[in-house]
């Protein structure tokens, strides 16, 4: 058995990542798939590929007829057989950029195992192919070594992060997918029931109630790694059903729930590439606000945001947004003044707008206290007030509601910092962003809603606020992991007590009709007998990205789905017979 897990499983006698110089004169027994042919008149040169790598196979005068026979007949991804000798490649054949580029399999015998229909495109091509013909034949394109690296790296993350779980303590405990509506805001992904007409499952958004449930059931520490499915725009770093390491402890306060995400995310790092992560830094919300703009900071490069005293300038647009109530930002980019070009700015300017700036204002800074642009018209000492500032600087200043402020000039500083090549490749930034808001206003709905989700602790100094008018000020014991600019982790401690809980739901405008229509049973739960308990669950697919070195989502899940949220592949969604709905109680309106 264990030489079969370990080594030889079938026929073949190795991969094809697997030959070396040190294997010359072995017979061996190869099976993949066709990834290149090479005819250089009387030799042939087939490279031969699987997951672990390429082998070259090299017909000659030497090669049978037989194996010459299959080798004309053979095309890109074919799936072949090849049984014959090793042998070192001569000097100048030699190919240092391949694990198996010292050595060629010379053919005794060459079979096909399996012919291939011509493909749209293969892996090995260099031409471009859209993504959508990519998705539409995901099989071929998971065959490209990229692909294939990023489903290990996937792989090694899960049975690290499993490995060191186990080991604290930790039960691996599935919960529903089938289940009703949680709390974590999205929309919906809805089953209906076909033995209950007219009602409905919907598919868990994440496992929140069932593990704060299990805490109550005294599992004492759970994880999973578990689907989640939410109904929401989609981006780069955001699928409509995704992976979470989901994790709850009873017992623990934030501290313990922070040490146990921060010493995984170290085990997984360690694991996978062998890195020694950085001390995590631990900011506020209110400090990641002022200094970065946004509450996910990506803190491999400088370009802090300082706030600006300026309610005295007689500068109309600014002195008319802080007068307003706003507030007005800086950021210096260094040495920018010689190389940003009025095009540069304009399209900087475009970018802030798309977070509701009503423009940017920049400035040139030469020397002694001359200024160029329309900072330039700013009273000198104000601008001496701005931190930081070096004649050839840049400096870029926006003025307006605090949250188009902060939204604009956060966004814009990671994009200038792209654009100028100020992001150092391969480090990584963790922080922790705690002690965030409970809850936030919504417009809209013209009500407070849960930051986290309901059922995240308000501080505990903070209690008294909640029913007094002051909820803007309440704030949780919650917390967010960050790196490089994405947020990979989020959770809180949880309210056990039952009449936190409710002034909780009150702050929220739900009363206790409302609230046991939603969450009776967590409710009822939590009145049993609930430890203290919090949690945190990280967003796997965004750390695989980080580990892989992708900034597409899509890279690192096997079937991920457009930003339209289709299977291109599998052809989902897709309309079904009329008579499977009728039996679902369910009719079409479109
Ligand atoms: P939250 O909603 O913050 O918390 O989700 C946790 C983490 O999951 C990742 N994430 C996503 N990744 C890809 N696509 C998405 N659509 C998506 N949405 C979220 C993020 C995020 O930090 N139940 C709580 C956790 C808790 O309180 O314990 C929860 O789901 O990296």
């Amino acid at each position: 058995m264990s030489e079969h897990v370990e080594g030889r499983i079938g026929r073949r006698t190795h991969n094809a990542g697997a030959l070396r110089a040190g294997n010359a004169g072995e017979t061996v027994l190869l099976q993949g798939w066709v990834h290149a042919i090479r005819d250089a008149g009387g030799v042939m040169f087939i490279l031969l590929r699987d997951r672990h790598g390429l082998t070259q196979v090299t017909l000659d005068e030497t090669a049978p007829e037989a194996a010459w026979e299959v080798a004309r007949r053979v095309r890109l991804e074919w799936v072949v057989e090849v049984e014959g000798v090793v042998a070192r490649r001569a000097e100048a054949a030699v190919n240092p950029d391949m694990p198996t580029g010292e050595i060629e399999v010379r053919p005794t015998r060459l079979a096909v195992l399996s012919a291939s229909r011509p493909l749209p495109f293969t892996p090995g091509t260099q031409a471009p192919v859209s993504e959508q013909v990519r998705l539409q034949h995901r099989y071929i394109d998971l065959r490209r070594p990229e692909l294939q690296r990023n489903l290990l790296i996937r792989h090694r993350a899960a049975q690290a992060a499993r490995r060191y779980l186990d080991r604290l303590g930790f039960l691996e405990i599935e919960t529903p997918v089938l289940t009703r509506s949680t709390p974590e805001g999205a929309r919906d992904y809805l089953v209906p029931s076909r033995v209950h007409p007219g009602e409905w499952f919907a598919l868990p958004q994440s496992p929140q109630i069932f593990k704060q449930i299990l805490m109550v059931a005294g599992c004492d520490r759970y994880f999973q790694i578990v689907k989640c499915f939410r109904d929401e725009d989609l981006r780069a770093d955001r699928q409509p059903e995704f992976t979470q390491i989901d994790i709850e402890m009873s017992f623990a306060d934030r501290d313990a729930v922070m040490a146990v995400a921060e010493g995984l995310a170290r085990h997984v790092w360690r694991e996978v590439l062998g890195v020694e992560l950085e001390p995590f830094a631990v900011l506020s919300y209110a400090e990641a606000m002022r200094r970065f703009g946004v509450d996910k900071p990506d803190l491999r490069f400088g370009l802090e945001l300082a706030e600006l005293d300026w309610g005295a300038t007689g500068f109309r647009v600014v002195r008319g947004a802080l007068d307003a109530g706003g507030i007005a930002k800086a950021m210096v980019v260094p040495g920018a003044a010689g190389d940003t070009s009025r095009k540069t700015l304009d399209a900087w300017t475009e970018f802030a707008r798309r977070y509701g700036l009503g423009g940017l204002l920049w400035g040139k800074v030469k020397e002694g206290d001359a200024w160029s642009g329309p900072l330039g018209k700013v009273e000198a000492e104000l601008r001496a007030g701005i931190p930081g500032v070096s004649p050839g600087d840049l400096v870029l200043v926006a003025a307006g509601p605090a949250a188009a402020v902060n939204a604009g000039l956060g966004n814009l500083r990671n994009h200038v910092a792209r654009e100028r090549g100020l992001v150092p490749e391969g480090v990584f930034r963790f922080a922790w962003v705690v002690d965030f808001p409970a809850f936030e206003w919504d417009e809209e709905a013209g009500r407070w809603v849960a930051l986290h989700h309901p059922f995240t602790a308000p501080k505990p100094e903070h209690v008294a606020l909640l029913g007094t008018g002051r909820e803007a000020e309440v704030l949780s014991d919650a917390y967010d992991l960050v790196c490089n600019g994405y947020e990979v982790a989020g959770g809180s401690v949880r309210i056990h007590d039952g009449e936190v809980q409710r002034k909780v739901f009150a702050a929220l405008g739900m009363d206790a009709e409302e609230a046991r229509a939603r969450f009776g049973f967590l409710l009822d739960a939590l009145a049993s007998g609930a430890p203290p308990h919090g949690g945190i669950a990280a967003g796997f697919d965004r750390w695989v990205m980080l580990l892989a070195g992708t900034d597409n989502i899509r890279d690192v899940i096997a079937f991920p789905k457009t930003t339209t949220a289709q299977d291109l592949m599998a052809g989902a969604p897709a309309p079904v017979d009329p008579e499977q709905l009728a039996e679902l109680h369910v009719r079409n309106t479109v």
